[in-house]
C-alpha cells in the first residue's frame, strides 16, 4: 500500500498526524488600528523563541525597536532580526517590494545587523511591483474625498492581483520572469490608463529590478515546509502580526481597512501553519487608542486632550510621517478583537503617556443611533456612534523609570484591573516607554 513512498516521507506525514508533542506557534496581534507596539514587544519576547515570522501585510507596516540608544524601524522584516542568531522568516502571506526590502535590509547591514544568513523568504510571497504603487495612487485620487488614506505602498493592488489570479511570486523570479513581468505590467498600464492616470516609472523600474539581484542572495524556501519542520524540530515560533485586527479586510472597519487578514486565522494561510499547531495568542494594545488614515473612530478626541496624547505619545507615522488621530481606549472595539483572534494574553503599551492626566476615560459601550450596543456593530461606517464613557483617576505619577509590578501605583492597578474584567484575559506586560528595558512582566497578570 506504501510502496510509493519513501521510508523518510512516510516517518514525516506519521509524525505530522501523530506527533502530539509537535510545537506550536505563538501569535502576537495588534489589536486596535495598528501601531500598538508590535515591533518592541517581538523585539523584548525573541529571546524565548527559537524563530520569529512575519505572515500577512507588507511594507505598510513600520515597527519601532529602541534598544542601547539605538532605533530601528522594520518594515517587511520581522522584529526579532536584532537578538542573536535567531532564524527569521518572511511568510508566503506577506506582499514583499524588492526595493523598498533591499533598502531596509541595507539599512540594518550598515548598522552592523547582517541579516543575509538569518532571514529566509518564502517563494510563496507576493511581489509588490512598481505599478502595484502608482495603482495604489491611482486608485486613491480615483476616490477623492473619500480616498482611504492608504500608506501608498502598493499593498491594496498587490493583494487584488493575488486573488484574482494575477500575482508574481518571490519563487517567478527563478522562472522565466522577464516574461511573467512584462505581462503583468501592460495589464497595470491599461487599468492606469482607464483611470487616466499619469505615470513614469523608468526610474522606479530600474531600481527594481536592480534590487531582483539582492534579493535572489537571500534563502528562498517553502517556507510553509520549512516552519512544519521547525516546529517538529522541536523549535519555538513566533508569529508577528502586522496592522491591527481592527484592519482587518473581513472584521475590521471596512473598507477603511488593509488588505489581509489581519487575525489570527491570518497566520494559518500566510505561514502554512494548521489552526491545531497555533499555541498562545498574544493580544497587545495601547492604553488609550490611536488611528492613521481615514476610516471610522468612536473614541476620537479632536481637542486639547487628543492632542496631547499626540505630543506624548509621539504619535506620527513611524514610515509616512502621518499625524495619527488619538483617542480614549475603546473596549467595544477591544472586546471583538479579543473575541476574533480567542487571545490568551494581553500586553498593555504606552502607559507613560497617560501619566500626568488626572482622569482617563474608557468606552464601555456605544450608542447607534440612539440605541446602546455593547457589541461592534456592521453600522460603524455608516451610523452616528457616541461612545459611552466610564471614567477612572488618573495614576499621575511618572511611570518609565519602574522595573516592578511592585512600584505601580493604587490607581494604575485599578486601571489595569478594570481591563482584565473588561476583557476577561489576563494582562501579562505592561510598557512604560520605548526602549526595550522599559518593559515589565507581571506576576499576577
Ligand atoms: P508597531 O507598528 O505596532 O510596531 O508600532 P509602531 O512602532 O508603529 O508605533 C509604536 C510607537 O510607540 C513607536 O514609536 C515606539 O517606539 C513607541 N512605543 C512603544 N512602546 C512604548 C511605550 O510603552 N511608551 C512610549 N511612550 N512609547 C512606546
Ligand atoms: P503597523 O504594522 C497603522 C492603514 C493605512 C490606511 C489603511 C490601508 O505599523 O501597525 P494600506 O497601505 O495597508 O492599503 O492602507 O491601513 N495602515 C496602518 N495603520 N499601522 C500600520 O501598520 C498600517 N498599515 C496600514 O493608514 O488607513
Ligand atoms: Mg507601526
Amino acid at each position: 500500500m506504501f510502496s510509493g513512498l519513501a521510508k523518510a516521507d512516510f516517518l514525516f506525514s506519521t509524525k505530522l498526524l501523530y506527533n502530539i508533542k509537535m510545537k506550536k506557534v505563538d501569535v502576537l496581534l495588534g489589536l486596535q488600528w495598528g501601531d500598538e507596539g508590535k515591533g518592541k514587544i517581538v523585539d523584548v519576547l525573541t529571546p524565548y523563541y527559537d524563530v520569529v515570522t512575519r505572515f500577512q501585510g507588507g511594507p505598510n507596516a513600520g515597527h519601532t525597536l529602541e534598544f542601547e540608544g539605538k532605533k530601528f524601524i522594520l518594515r517587511s522584516i520581522p522584529s526579532g532580526i536584532f537578538q542573536g542568531d535567531k532564524i527569521n522568516v518572511i511568510g508566503n502571506g506577506v506582499v514583499l517590494d524588492p526595493l523598498l526590502f533591499k533598502e531596509e535590509a541595507l539599512s540594518l547591514a550598515q548598522a552592523g545587523h547582517d541579516v543575509i544568513n538569518k532571514l529566509y523568504i518564502s517563494k510563496k510571497a507576493h511581489l509588490i511591483l512598481p505599478t502595484h504603487r502608482i495603482l495604489d495612487a491611482a486608485n486613491e485620487s480615483a476616490k477623492g474625498s473619500s480616498k482611504l488614506g492608504t500608506t501608498g505602498k502598493g499593498i491594496g493592488p498587490a493583494y487584488t492581483d493575488k486573488i484574482s489570479r494575477n500575482g508574481l511570486r518571490v519563487g517567478d523570479l527563478l522562472f522565466d520572469f522577464d516574461a511573467k513581468y512584462t505581462t503583468a505590467r501592460s495589464r497595470h498600464e491599461n487599468m492606469l490608463r482607464a483611470l487616466n492616470y499619469q505615470f513614469d516609472i523608468t526610474e522606479l523600474e530600474k531600481e527594481w529590478f536592480n534590487a531582483l539581484d539582492y534579493l535572489l542572495k537571500f534563502k528562498l524556501v517553502d517556507s510553509e515546509h520549512f516552519v512544519n519542520e521547525l516546529l517538529l524540530n522541536d523549535k519555538s515560533i513566533l508569529a508577528e502580526g502586522a496592522q491591527g485586527a481592527m484592519l482587518d479586510v473581513d472584521f475590521g472597519s471596512y473598507p477603511f481597512v488593509t488588505s489581509s487578514n489581519t487575525v489570527c486565522a491570518g497566520c494559518c494561510s500566510g505561514l502554512g501553519v494548521a489552526p491545531r499547531h497555533i499555541g498562545e495568542v498574544i493580544g497587545i494594545f495601547k492604553a488609550y487608542c490611536t488611528r492613521v488614515g481615514s476610516g471610522p473612530f468612536p473614541t476620537e478626541l479632536k481637542d486639547d486632550t487628543g492632542e496631547k496624547m499626540c505630543a506624548r505619545g509621539r504619535e506620527y507615522g513611524s514610515v509616512t510621517g502621518r499625524k495619527r488621530r488619538c483617542g480614549w481606549i475603546d473596549l467595544v472595539a477591544l472586546r471583538y478583537t479579543v473575541m476574533l483572534n480567542g487571545v490568551t494574553q494581553l500586553i498593555m503599551m504606552k502607559s507613560d503617556v497617560l501619566d500626568t492626566f488626572d482622569v482617563i476615560k474608557a468606552c464601555v459601550a456605544y450608542t447607534v443611533n440612539g440605541k446602546e450596543v455593547t457589541k461592534f456593530p456592521f453600522e460603524v461606517a455608516e451610523a452616528t456612534i457616541e461612545p459611552v464613557y466610564v471614567e477612572i483617576d488618573g495614576w499621575k505619577s511618572d511611570m518609565t523609570k519602574m522595573k516592578s509590578e511592585n512600584e505601580f501605583p493604587e490607581e494604575f492597578n485599578f486601571y489595569l484591573s478594570f481591563l482584565e474584567q473588561e476583557l476577561g484575559i489576563p494582562i501579562a506586560i505592561v510598557s512604560v516607554g520605548p526602549d526595550r528595558e522599559q518593559t515589565i512582566h507581571r506576576n499576577s497578570g
